[in-house]
């Protein structure tokens, strides 16, 4: 199952498995991650659930959809590897992700 490592404000790392199908907001919020509040459960629809990818993942994880764009810029402190959690699902490949949380949401 593949492992997704979230990094908090204060630079504590937690990794939690994340099955495939899940998002990985999902796999933050029903492993208790602070930080990541996912106010609309991953309508795309808050944009609270914003983390910045892992520079080495970037290319893995690859660019937001439209939709996501356009509620991304709604996240507080939007950078180019800003993504909203709801919208990267499990793969395989994501074994090993690490993103960062945002100082707050939205
Ligand atoms: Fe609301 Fe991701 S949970 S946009």
């Amino acid at each position: 199952m593949p492992k997704i490592t979230f990094i908090d404000t204060h630079g504590t790392s937690r990794t939690v498995e994340a099955p495939l199908g899940w998002t990985v907001m999902e796999a933050a919020v029903k492993n208790d991650v602070p930080e990541i509040e996912a106010e609309c459960g991953g309508a795309c629809a808050c944009a609270t659930c914003h983390v910045y990818v892992d520079e080495d993942w970037l290319d893995v994880v690859g660019s937001p959809e439209p939709m996501e764009a356009d509620m991304l810029d709604f996240a507080s402190d939007l950078r180019a590897n800003s993504r909203l959690s709801c919208q990267i699902k499990v793969e395989p490949d994501l074994d090993g992700l690490v993103v960062r949380t945002p100082v707050r949401q939205g």
